[in-house]
């Protein structure tokens, strides 16, 4: 049911290494959230890639290594070594979200009238797949979050994940088991929210 599904989703900070069900699930999942996803003219500018085993790794040292330059060995330690460790690399994978900045171009050279909304069509469609793979990583037992360790070492980041260089990184999300419930956070009341005419 997708109020459950959408209900039961959250952000989780604990992971374990472990695949909750099969990594070619994970694929599929991935593969049918890029075939179904609606864009603006199906212009389609999102791109995935799976990082498993040691490019998962590499991946989150290379965060590390870069938080370590910017912030000092001893602040990372005190502030963000537990986090980076206990709920991002200690996870089985992660989702890298690409955006291909040439469809945007193309769209904006073909449609001018829309131009200034083509890139914001496609952050919007960068958060519907980001959503849809989260909530069915959840519904496959895993636990997720979405982060965005971006704009410090994209070029190391697209190198090692073989894409073009000139997409654009747009978020991470690690995924692995859960070491707990999350729980819900509070929300606004949908009476300042939500309005019926
Ligand atoms: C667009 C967007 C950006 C987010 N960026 C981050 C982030 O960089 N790091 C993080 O830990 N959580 C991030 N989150 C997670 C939100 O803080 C979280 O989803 C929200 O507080 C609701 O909590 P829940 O996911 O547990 O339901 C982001 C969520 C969205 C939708």
């Amino acid at each position: 049911m997708l109020k459950d599904a959408l209900a039961h989703r959250h952000s989780h900070y604990g992971l374990r290494p472990e695949w909750v069900a099969p990594r070619e699930t994970v694929e599929d999942l991935i593969g049918h959230v890029l075939q179904t996803v609606p864009s603006a003219f199906n212009s389609q500018p999102v791109r995935m890639v799976l990082l498993t085993g040691e490019a998962h790794t590499a991946h989150w040292k290379l965060v590390e290594d870069a938080l370590i330059s910017i912030m000092g060995q001893e602040a990372y330690e005190a502030n963000t070594a537990a986090k980076i460790r206990q709920a991002f690399a200690s996870g089985i994978g992660t989702v890298l979200f690409f955006d291909v900045p040439s469809v945007t171009e193309g769209l904006q050279a073909s449609f001018p009238a829309y131009a200034a909304n083509f890139p914001l069509w496609a952050q919007q469609v960068q958060g519907s797949h980001q959503h849809a793979v989260w909530m069915g990583l959840d519904m496959l037992g895993f636990g997720a979050s979405l982060q965005h360790y971006i704009g410090m070492v994209d070029s190391d980041i697209k190198a090692l994940a073989g894409v073009d260089a000139s997409w654009v990184l747009s978020a991470q999300m690690p995924f692995g088991a859960p070491l707990a419930e999350a729980e819900g956070k509070e929300k606004l009341p949908l009476s300042e929210t939500f309005i019926v005419k």
